[in-house]
């Protein structure tokens, strides 16, 4: 079933925030329950970007790696996905270019459809890949979820980035021919562009995903796609953990297969690891569970794993890779621990702060305090330009 082309993921590198907030906080100050957050929504706490990160700084810190590892004289496209864009015209990408050294050689773009936009770079990387197999692209996964204080949606929030090398003959995953796809006219959720903060309609938001996992599925079969017991595992778009549950349950029952608890748990339960501490990372979910799952799945070495991409409004694809023999050689499991234990915890006063920072639009000269201790800055806005620094 796998492509003949060969082609897939080569490398995988994250980066997410230098704060986080527990949960246990945010259910102290609300007066909520722990275990809605813990068991309801399966969230343990979430990633809070500092004053002086943003969506470059975190696609950066994630790429960085990755062309530290494999040079960049093959990079002749990146792409940058995101739903929490810094600007309406530049793409984001442009800035993580400069900041990496990228060859001037090169295509750079951002793609937007919510948390699906990464899937679509990965598709679009894939082609561009068979049509000349000698180039590599980098897709970028970044961003920050955002959603108003003492809302439903607050514990969702997160913010984190994924870095992909796409090419041929990779050392992960191969992705496979067939794709599932599915789009929907809905207003589960969405963010005007005057608004820092998404809104949503939080029941619609998980009946519209539970929707489209059913449409994009029914399309994956017609298009000759795996049989669902084929794959040994699958990861999902995790606005919260709990909702890759509840889908993965609605696909078997959909199939007509066994949805014990246990059997979903063994499908699923390792690519939510990473997401149930880091929180909604939007288009960089799914990928934050795929290396989840690899670093610390046994084994996968030629199985088949299923991929569930969704973004509200909606768009959603289901699409089947198998795992490359010799893979667990290529991973980043220390470094990926290491960028998620490394946070410093906040209060809540502390994260409420953050969150109510925002920057006068009168092109004056802000700069911003010196907080995350990574390699990239976001130092500022000076005559309505924002500045970075590499360190
Ligand atoms: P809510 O109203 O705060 O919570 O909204 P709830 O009352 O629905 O409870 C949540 C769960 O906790 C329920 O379980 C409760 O029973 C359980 P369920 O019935 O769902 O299985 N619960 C408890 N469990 C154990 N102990 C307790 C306890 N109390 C209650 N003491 C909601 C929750 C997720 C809707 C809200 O946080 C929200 O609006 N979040 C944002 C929207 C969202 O994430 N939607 C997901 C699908 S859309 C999507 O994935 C796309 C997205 O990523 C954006 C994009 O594409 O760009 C969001």
């Amino acid at each position: 079933m796998s492509s003949g082309s060969g082609i897939g993921i080569h490398d995988l590198s994250l980066a997410t925030t230098e704060f986080v907030l527990p949960h246990a906080a945010l259910a102290a100050y609300n007066g909520t329950e722990l275990g809605k957050y813990h068991v309801g929504i399966g969230q343990e706490s979430m990633s809070v970007p500092a004053a002086d990160e943003d969506i470059v700084t975190l696609g950066a810190a994630a790429a960085a790696p990755i062309v530290e590892r494999h040079g960049s004289d093959r990079i002749r496209t990146v792409v940058f996905a995101t739903e929490s864009s810094i600007d309406q015209a530049k793409s984001a990408g442009v800035y993580v270019h400069s900041l990496l050294g990228l060859p001037s050689a090169a295509r750079v773009v951002e793609l937007k459809q919510a948390c699906y936009g990464a899937t679509a770079g990965l598709q679009f990387a894939l082609g561009l890949v068979a049509r000349d197999p000698s180039q590599q692209v980098l897709v970028i996964a970044s961003d920050v979820s955002k959603y108003e204080l003492d809302s439903p949606g607050e514990a969702t929030q997160g913010a984190a980035a994924v870095a992909m090398l796409v090419s041929a003959d990779p050392a992960l995953v191969r992705i496979d021919g067939p794709s599932g796809l599915f789009t929907a006219d809905v207003m589960d959720f969405w963010r005007p562009n005057y608004r820092d903060a998404a809104l949503v309609d939080g029941q619609e938001s998980i009946s519209a995903y539970l929707q489209a996992v059913e449409g994009c599925w029914k399309d994956y079969s017609g298009q000759g796609g795996r049989g669902l017991e084929e794959f040994a595992a699958f990861c999902y778009h995790q606005p919260f953990t709990k909702m890759a549950f509840k889908a993965h349950r609605h696909l078997l029952n959909y199939g007509g297969l066994d949805t014990d608890q246990d059997v979903i748990a063994a499908a699923i339960g390792q690519s939510t690891a990473y997401n149930r501490v880091i929180g909604n990372s939007y288009t960089a979910s799914v990928y934050l569970g795929l290396a989840a799952l690899l670093d610390q799945a046994q084994d996968l070495s030629g199985q088949a794993i299923g991929f569930l991409s969704y973004g509200s409004g909606s768009v959603a694809e289901f699409f089947a890779g198998e795992v490359v023999p010799g893979y667990k050689e290529r991973l980043r499991t220390a470094e990926n621990l290491a960028a998620i234990e490394r946070r410093t915890e906040l209060d809540y006063a502390g994260y409420r702060q953050l969150h109510e920072r925002s920057f006068p639009t009168d092109g004056g000269d802000y700069p911003t305090p010196v907080q995350n201790g990574g390699q990239f800055r976001f130092a500022g806005l000076r005559g309505h330009k924002r500045i970075y620094e590499r360190r």
